[in-house]
């Protein structure tokens, strides 16, 4: 799939911007603070729905302004569509697809998919489980509407049945009904920690695969699923959902102290191995950030193969952090996937940019073509 064109006005930095994208690179650079990351945001907002550095719209809305609008329109291997983002702070945000409003986030999903690297990615390594947790989720998602809609509902329950516990510290006769809450919370975990373990044994071995290439043959990545319920087979919903409802059992005294469920899918985590040692604790920094390419590069290839396009690839001043060898790699590596770069520095590109490729420079919140001889 491909990225035809966007429109932003009042977005960030961006009064009213046009641009139209080509097929393969698109190189996009300029001084810190102009406004090249914002335009991979706007982007990957129509992908997922959602911001990659904020959770709050208000932050998007350009200072002064009252909403911001994005229109993005994509060419696809089936046909051409678009998708439209209107928020005002007043309002709830408003997506259209192909002029059609939708009702729900999950209608959004599937329509852009895109990957997106950028140096805060590091936190998948270096910060706690709900990063991590996030970084799947955001990616499953694009893949699988209906992971999106448990994921929300689970958050639902979770909350009411969290809630629900306070008030049994008070009234020990609502006792009774935690256990539909238990039985609802073990539906829907069941199926969300199902998932998550198929995707990260597949995302484990491609991104093994990838990593190996990087690292000249010398290093093995590995990806191991830490479920918070362990099940004898996790590829069984109804496995785990035994063993789901088992810990809650053996937990409710800890639970009607605490207030809080202790188990679910909001205690997953995923740990990074570099030669069986834990990444986060032993990676050098060039590792680790080798190691989250490795794993872009496989959600990538995973985005090919289960829908048969390639996503669009968004590359957020990432290039300059890796060596010249790796940085070659990538580039040979990337062949009919739209790629979207920032940088700070032309120079490390001038070479690679060909036929089918832009460059546009970026000067507080302007947008320059500029024309290029490719030979
Ligand atoms: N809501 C907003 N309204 C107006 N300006 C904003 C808003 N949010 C961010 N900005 C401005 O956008 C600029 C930052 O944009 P962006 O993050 O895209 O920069 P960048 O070109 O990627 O820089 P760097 O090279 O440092 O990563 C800053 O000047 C910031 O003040
Ligand atoms: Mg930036």
């Amino acid at each position: 799939m491909y990225i035809n064109g966007l429109k932003l006005l009042n977005f960030r930095n961006y009064e009213n911007l046009n641009i139209e994208f080509e097929k393969g690179f698109n190189i996009i650079y300029g001084d810190n603070a102009q406004g090249k990351t914002n335009i991979l945001e706007a982007i990957f907002l129509c992908a997922s729905g959602r911001s990659h550095r904020t959770s709050k719209d208000a932050d998007l809305v350009r200072i002064n302004e009252s909403g911001y609008y994005i229109k993005l329109s994509l060419d696809r291997s089936v046909m051409s569509s678009s998708i439209e983002i209107l928020y005002d702070r007043t309002r709830k945000k408003r997506i259209k697809v192909n002029e059609i409003p939708i009702r729900r986030m999950t209608e959004l999903m599937g329509h852009l998919n895109a990957v997106i690297f950028s140096p805060e990615d590091l936190m998948i390594i270096k910060e706690g489980p709900s990063e991590r947790r996030r970084f799947i989720d955001i990616t499953i998602s694009q893949l699988k509407p209906s992971y999106l809609y448990d994921l929300q509902q689970y958050n639902k329950i979770l909350m009411q049945r969290n809630s629900l516990l306070k008030e049994i510290h008070n009234n020990e006769a609502l006792t009774e009904t935690l256990d539909i809450w238990s039985e609802k919370l073990a539906e829907v975990g069941s199926r969300i920690m199902k998932v998550r373990h198929e995707f990260i044994k597949i995302l484990s071995k491609k991104a093994q695969e990838k990593h190996l290439k990087l690292s000249d043959g010398k290093e093995k990545l590995t990806l191991k699923y830490c479920p918070s319920v362990k099940a004898p087979s996790m590829d069984s919903t109804g496995e785990i959902e035994k063993c789901f409802l088992e810990v809650l059992k053996e937990s409710r005294k800890k639970e009607m102290k605490t207030c809080t469920t202790m188990a679910g899918p909001q205690r997953d985590d995923y740990v990074i191995f570099l030669d069986g040692l834990e990444l986060k604790q032993f990676g050098s920094q060039g590792q680790q950030r080798t190691a989250v390419l490795s794993i872009k590069l496989a959600e990538v290839e995973m985005m090919m193969e289960m829908t048969g396009e390639y996503p669009v690839l968004l590359l957020d001043d990432v290039m300059s952090e890796l060596d010249a060898r790796r940085r070659n790699y990538l580039f040979e590596n990337l062949g009919e996937i739209q790629t979207f770069i920032t940088c700070t520095d032309m120079s490390l590109f001038e070479d690679k940019i060909a036929s089918g490729s832009k460059v546009f420079k970026v000067v507080r919140g302007s947008v320059y073509e500029e024309l290029r001889n490719f030979g």
